[in-house]
């Protein structure tokens, strides 16, 4: 059973996700939290990562290291995308097994989902169509991490838990234009026109995609919820059950940044629009007694402002 002196390991805990956990373990008085940069601890290293876990031996560990990125970076650079998730994984997972830890969460994506599947996606839907094929190398690597837990629950009886986050933003997130997720890219767009007294706003595709976003406290808050419940089967689905348009998210964007401007919105119609629509049923996480607690607005409100701060703009 997990406690407050429970040996944690967060993999990945620089980046957006993982470094939302370790404030999240910290603010409810988690004291023995480990981490390793990836200067330190390649995890694409199987034999490294053998020997740390054998060495640090951790009660539970997070896995939130990944290779991860937007539309742009996800097609382009596929083979990294495909190669780098499924060596973190395997070599994270199977040495967890041989070390004797039981208790894991291995973050997935709702990318893992068809393309066309019905909506709201339920957790049973994983694997009944075909995947977009924009970030398809990403996802078959998720998809082979939650089988690869799924597996060692059934064969070895741990203790494996996938969580599916829906798209996550806040602070610390990535904001270069051709690697970022569609929100981040958006606040660093309107951002830019801010700064450049600029009138228009160009967006990818026809802006009619439907998306759902979680603000990435949220998601830490229920990472450490399933950390410590049970739940059936292996797969849970993390988001806010609620989407919007790419357009709606601009407008929204341009009101908090730019609320006194008359902003007109441009479609690059040449650039893919990816999945037309996303969004999670989340009725299972609520089953179990979890649900989001933050507001759109005030979420935008302060990833806005940790950008600024992190950007030395204020
Ligand atoms: N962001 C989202 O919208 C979203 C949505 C759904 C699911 N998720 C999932 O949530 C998890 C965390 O995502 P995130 O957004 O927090 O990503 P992120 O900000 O890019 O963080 C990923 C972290 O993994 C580390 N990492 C990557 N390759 C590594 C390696 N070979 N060895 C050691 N560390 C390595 C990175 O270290 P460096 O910084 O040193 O490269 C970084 O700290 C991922 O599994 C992702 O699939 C994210």
């Amino acid at each position: 059973m997990i406690n407050l002196k429970s040996k944690i390991y967060i993999a990945g805990h620089k980046g957006l996700v993982g470094s939302a956990i370790i404030r999240k373990l910290k603010k409810k008085g988690y004291k023995n939290l480990i981490f390793r940069s990836k200067k330190q601890l390649d995890l694409k290293n199987q034999k490294k990562v053998l020997s740390f876990l054998k060495r640090n031996k951790p009660d539970f560990i997070f896995i939130a290291a990944a290779k991860v990125g937007g539309i742009y970076s996800n097609d382009k650079y596929r083979a990294e995308f495909i190669f780098d998730n499924l060596s973190i994984q395997i070599n994270l997972i199977h040495s967890a097994y041989l070390c004797g830890i039981k208790d894991l969460i291995f973050l997935g994506s709702s990318c893992v989902y068809p393309r066309n599947c019905k909506q709201p996606i339920k957790e049973s839907y994983l694997l009944t169509g075909e995947l977009e094929k924009t970030n398809d190398a990403y996802a078959i690597a998720k998809i082979a991490g939650i089988k690869m837990c799924e597996s060692y629950n059934i064969q070895y009886k741990t203790n494996y838990k996938c969580l599916m986050p829906t798209n996550t933003f806040g602070p610390n997130d990535h904001y270069n234009a051709l690697n970022s997720h569609f929100l981040p890219a958006l606040i660093k767009k309107v951002h830019d026109l801010k700064l450049n007294n600029k009138k228009e706003l160009t967006l990818w595709g026809n802006g009619l995609a439907k998306r759902e976003v979680i603000y990435v406290d949220d998601l830490a808050d229920a990472c450490i919820f399933f950390m410590k419940k049970s739940f059936s089967g292996t797969t849970l689905n993390i988001g806010t059950g609620k989407d919007f348009s790419i357009k709606q998210y601009a407008k929204k964007i341009l009101n908090k940044i730019m609320p006194k401007n008359k902003i007109k919105i441009k479609y690059d119609l040449s650039k893919p629009n990816g999945t037309p629509r996303k969004v999670l049923d989340i009725k299972l996480a609520n089953k179990y007694g979890w649900k989001p607690k933050t507001k759109l607005d005030e979420a935008i409100t302060k990833t806005y402002l940790n950008f600024l701060e992190n950007n030395k703009v204020v």
